[in-house]
């Protein structure tokens, strides 16, 4: 029966010294500890032992007993402890690593340029108005001295919507528009979206931006203009820049003609951007023709004005040398992120 209970130890012992994580310590319990396990079956067989061995057996399988309870105790804290280690491990934070960026929104050029803009002429006086994409072909055209089948009209090929309706095709609208709701006065600007059905180039897109701006007064001469466009070009791209006028022909402005600025990028000594011709051409500009002033019920003997247009789109490639008038819509996250 010794040789027994000893075989018993050092088999429950065996099995406990297991060092795999998933070993089962209550089935092993229960094997030798359990009511009908290996070491309670021998304690039952004690009755049947001399008087002499009963204590000594007894004794034995009492020590075996307690060897065997505090072994299963330390291998179950074991395994509980190498379970908590593993979680751990597998939670760890590694701090060294880069997080996930997030990419933070930011002002497109083109707004930042018309932001510019608007800025330079409301420091000087002029308001900021603002006209319906969807126009009237009078708006767009028949106000502008431009009727129907004059060639003005095959220079813009239009969207139409119907024969009264059109995707404005210039900013120029807004002109008519705020003369026909405010008496001179008048110092305007006004920014937006036209659009033309030209096919996409590298200079081409169907969708882009104007400025236009008007000012209507008593008295007001052609050296305004000049003065208030070369003040504008010299804010916008630096004092070093120059200005010249040359002739030019619009159906609303009589004269018209077009502003040149010396090259940003050469100083007028011709270059890649400029052509080679030293000079830029920045923007249409005219005295509003006596039938507009007509039109919008402005008396051309008392009242005289001037008008301009210009690209925003162009104003924004002059600034910052871009060569595709396409990175301004195609949201290339390589190409917004320089700004
Ligand atoms: N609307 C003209 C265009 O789209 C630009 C322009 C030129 C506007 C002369 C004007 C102006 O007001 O006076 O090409």
């Amino acid at each position: 029966m010794k040789k027994k209970l000893e075989q018993i130890k050092e088999n429950a012992f065996k099995e406990l010294q297991d060092k795999r994580k998933d070993l089962d310590i209550e089935s092993i319990r229960i094997k030798y500890l359990g009511k009908k396990g290996e070491l309670t079956h021998i304690l039952r067989g004690m009755k049947e032992l001399s008087k002499e061995e009963r204590p000594i057996i007894g004794k034995l399988a009492n020590d075996i007993r307690t060897a065997l309870e505090n072994a299963i105790e330390e291998a179950s804290q074991r395994i509980k402890s190498s379970e908590r280690e593993s979680r751990v491990k597998g939670e760890t934070i590694d701090i060294t690593m880069p997080g996930i960026k997030q990419n933070i929104g930011r002002r497109h050029p083109l707004e930042q340029v018309l932001e510019d803009m608007k800025e330079i002429f409301v420091s000087m006086g002029f308001t900021i108005e603002e006209g319906p994409e969807v126009e009237l072909d009078y708006y767009n055209f028949e106000a502008l001295n431009i009727p129907k089948n004059h060639p003005a009209r095959g220079e813009q090929d239009t969207f139409y919507i119907n024969d009264n309706l059109v995707l404005r095709t210039q900013t120029s609208p807004t002109q008519i528009r705020t003369m026909e709701k405010q008496k001179p006065p008048i110092k305007m600007i006004s920014p937006g979206k036209v659009y033309r059905s030209d096919s996409v180039d590298a200079t081409h897109s169907p969708i882009f931006y104007q400025m236009e701006g008007l000012v209507v007064d008593k008295g007001i001469t052609f050296a305004d203009l000049k003065g208030t466009l070369e003040l504008f070009a010299r804010k916008m791209f630096g004092d070093k820049m120059k200005t010249k006028f040359r002739p030019h022909h619009f159906p609303f402005t009589e004269p018209s003609a077009e502003m040149d600025a010396t090259c940003f990028v050469c100083n007028g000594e011709g270059c890649r951007v400029c052509k080679g011709e030293g000079w830029i051409e920045l923007l249409g500009c005219g005295m509003v023709h006596p039938q507009v002033l007509r039109n919008c019920n402005i008396d051309p003997e008392i009242y005289s004005g001037f008008a301009f247009g210009m690209g925003v789109d162009r104003m924004v490639m002059l600034k910052y040398g871009i060569d595709d008038i396409r990175n301004m819509y195609e949201s290339d996250m390589r190409f917004l992120n320089q700004f």
